[in-house]
């Protein structure tokens, strides 16, 4: 065997050729790889004594995708597309030969240029990143794959990542055996067999069939468009790589080449992709603790214990069950528990109602969730989540409890929102064994875990709540210790300023259109209509606080979707219909306060929601509070809707409005409006005097911990 680069290697079977990939544990196509196959294939073409080329990879899979590390780096030669050209006019057959797992991305665009494809049965197929990333399959992927399975299934693998089998790829001619055994040696059987038998040298580019199936149907594209609106909305990419596609099938193929190109170009310079780019790389970052290596031993979690069988710990408990670890869920009387245990139930019953559990699934979930009022039913549980009400001496009791209760090194974490998590450790003899995990609503369908690190959380029980979320596959990120922590210190800021915006002039229905069109799931008064406005409204009279409009609305029992009634009214459905009767009292209100309405602006109500937002995240980093920017926007797309295509909040304030922009109105606001928070905060002022970004911001900042007891190497 020849090593052609150090990731291709070139060996010959009689008459056949064999290219193999070997750059584990993915074979991810890198510069490396596409340089190994333009050489083999030059090789083999030249010699007079091959007849056939088959090209496959070691290890567990096929070319599972491109080096996303390149994508930031200058193009390196040969391209992807100079490589492909040369497989599909080559003038001896060459065959792909499929490995198990995958053959995704480019991996499926290099075997789509091969003129024929044999996989082992455990293969799967698909089109999965490119679009993740705000781009389209950019290597003749969108003319290629429609011409080989047809324009309806090419659509779903390519917009919406579908993974297709080997069964199902046989069916629509994505390869043309299902082989077995040694793979290399079923690829060169097959290639021996093309070129006994004859075969024709059939390339993609010249197939026609499937596409002229799909002409003159305009409508498949209008029905494919619909039924991908809702979940696409606001998202560049999956439009563009649709009429790449319309481009396949109405163009000849050199220009539908030209026309990925085109589209290619835009997507890659275009902010949606930036975003979704630098999330991909944000999310595994957030992982990344500085003063925590990856190697800090992590305790294993064989058995969970959740105490308080509510909202929110019955949630918890089902977070474990879905990962197979039995959970024990501890509550103070026996009719709370079955009420919660019943409303576990009733949440699997209802996902598997939609086919997506079976009843066998349900029994074993719910045979992992044992439940009970005795407290001493924890004490062999490696990490025990708090979930109980939101009172300070009653956490601090549960905790006082635990401590005597729970094992020397079981992890000891409490669910508060709002509550210091310094002084619930307090109430333990083992504070360094006491972290926050804030879990949000409903806890076992939303991804945001935000880990609270006290004071005095030990390195073992931070690891081990990170590794934790990872196995119960939520997103953890972990924060500092204030009010609020990260998402909601900043969403108050947010819920502060909307208020003031109706008592100005809007209505609620038009701040929400505002944010709903910035790509948010819904607007800060339809949230709280969902959430419940009484629940605010606790927090608000245990701190003193108030809050004209929201107060009246829950002094007439308007509490939202629950009560039929908030800032909406609802019918029999959960559609909110601007209410009369609310904007009676919203006017009621602003002349009680003698403040006289005026029309606000889209443009103002959006800056005026989120400008104050970007600058508490500012201070949050200035606190080190979040470790890095990219943390804080991870904790806003996973927690709160936050438009994945506009990178979260820091990442808009930097490349979308500028911070110099952002604090210059700031200030315009703050001569005009008054008030502190329209104060910029040292950071933004500096960053913004000085032409830099938040999320550039991290990797010039001298880590010193969350209470400045830790310095970074
Ligand atoms: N609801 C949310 O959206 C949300 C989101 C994030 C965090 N939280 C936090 O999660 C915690 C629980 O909130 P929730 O909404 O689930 O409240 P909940 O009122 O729905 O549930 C609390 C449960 O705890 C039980 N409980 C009370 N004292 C107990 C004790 N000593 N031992 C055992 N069980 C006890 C109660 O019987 C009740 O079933 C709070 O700290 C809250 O701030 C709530």
């Amino acid at each position: 065997m020849t090593a052609i680069t150090e990731f291709v290697d070139l060996d010959c079977h009689n008459r056949v050729a064999v290219l193999t990939v070997n750059h584990p544990p993915f074979n991810s196509l890198n510069h490396g790889v596409r340089k190994g196959l333009k050489e083999g294939v030059v090789a083999a073409l030249g010699d007079a004594a091959i007849s056939a080329i088959v090209i496959t990879c070691a290890g567990q899979t096929f070319i599972a995708g491109s080096d996303t590390t390149e994508f930031t780096k200058p193009p390196q030669e040969p391209g992807l597309h100079e490589v492909l050209d040369l497989i599909e006019g080559s003038a001896k057959p060459v065959v792909a030969a499929i490995n198990g797992s995958t053959a995704l991305d480019t991996g499926l665009e290099i075997t789509l240029a091969c003129h024929y494809r044999v996989a082992l049965k455990e293969a799967r197929f698909g089109m999965l990143l490119a679009v993740k990333l705000g781009l389209l399959p950019g290597a003749g992927g969108t003319q290629r794959l429609p011409r080989v399975v047809g324009v309806e299934l090419a659509l779903q693998m390519i917009v919406s990542g579908a993974m297709i089998s080997a069964d199902e790829a046989l069916r629509h001619g994505l390869i043309d055996a299902i082989v077995e055994g040694d793979i290399t040696a079923a690829g060169v059987a097959f290639a021996e067999k093309v070129v006994t038998e004859h075969w024709p040298l059939r390339k993609t580019c010249d197939l026609e069939d499937k596409l002229d199936a799909a002409r003159g149907k305009p409508e498949i594209f209008a029905n494919f468009r619909q039924s991908v609106a809702r979940q696409t909305r606001g998202f560049k990419a999956p439009e563009y790589c649709i009429r790449a596609v319309e481009a396949a099938v109405h163009l000849p193929f050199a220009q539908g080449l030209e026309r990925e190109r085109e589209l290619f170009f835009e997507l890659i310079n275009s902010l949606e992709s930036k975003a979704q780019r630098y999330l991909f790389r944000a999310e595994p970052k957030a992982a990344e603790i500085p003063d925590v290596p990856a190697d800090t031993p992590a305790k294993e979690i064989h058995k969970a214990a959740v105490i308080g069988a509510g909202t929110m710990g019955g949630g918890i408990a089902m977070n474990f069950a879905n990962v197979g670890i039995p959970v024990t869920v501890v509550e103070v009387a026996q009719e709370a528990l079955d009420h919660g245990l019943g409303v576990i139930r009733k949440n699997y019953e209802n996902t598997a109602a939609r086919g997506r559990l079976t009843a066998q699934d349900v029994e074993t979930r719910m045979g992992l969730i044992t439940g009970t009022t005795d407290f001493n039913a924890v004490a062999d549980a490696d990490i025990i989540i708090e979930a109980v009400f939101e009172e300070m001496p009653v956490k601090k009791e549960v905790f006082a409890k635990l401590d005597t209760i729970a094992k020397p090194d079981a992890v000891l974490a409490t669910n508060t929102s709002t509550l210091d998590v310094n002084e619930i450790a307090a109430a333990t003899s083992r504070p360094e064994s006491v972290i926050g995990t804030h879990f949000f609503s409903p806890a076992n369908v939303m991804r945001l875990l935000e880990n609270v690190r006290g004071a005095k959380s030990s390195p073992t029980t931070i690891a081990t709540a990170m590794a934790m979320g990872q196995r119960i596959q939520k997103v953890p990120v972990l924060v500092g210790v204030c009010y609020g922590f990260v998402g909601n210190r900043m969403l108050h800021q947010r819920g502060k300023e909307a208020e003031k915006l109706l008592l100005e002039g809007a209505l609620p229905h038009q701040v929400d259109k505002v944010l709903y069109d910035f790509g948010f799931p819904m607007g800060p008064f339809a949230m709280g209509d969902l959430a419940g406005l009484d629940v605010g409204w606790r927090i608000r009279k245990g701190r003193g606080e108030q809050s004209a409009i929201a107060d009246r609305l829950c002094e007439m029992g308007r509490f939202g979707q629950k009560t039929g009634a908030g800032y909406y009214k609802y019918g029999t459905g959960r559609t909110a219909i601007p209410d009369p009767d609310v904007e009676k009292i919203i006017v009621d209100v602003s002349a009680q306060f003698g403040i006289t309405r005026r029309l606000i602006s889209d443009e103002e109500i959006l800056q005026r929601l989120l400008y104050p937002m970007v600058n508490e995240g500012a201070k949050i980093l200035e606190g080190k509070i979040a470790i890095r920017a990219s943390d804080i926007d991870v904790i806003w797309v996973y927690g709160y809707g936050w438009p994945v295509y506009r990178g979260g909040p820091m990442f808009w304030a930097d490349f979308a409005v500028g911070l110099k922009a952002l604090r210059d109105r700031m200030l315009e606001y703050q001569e005009q409006l008054g008030g502190d928070h329209w104060q910029p905060t040292a950071l933004l002022n500096e960053l913004a005097d000085q032409g830099k970004t938040f999320t550039g911001y991290h990797s010039t900042l001298s880590y010193e911990g969350l209470y400045g007891r830790r310095t970074l190497p």
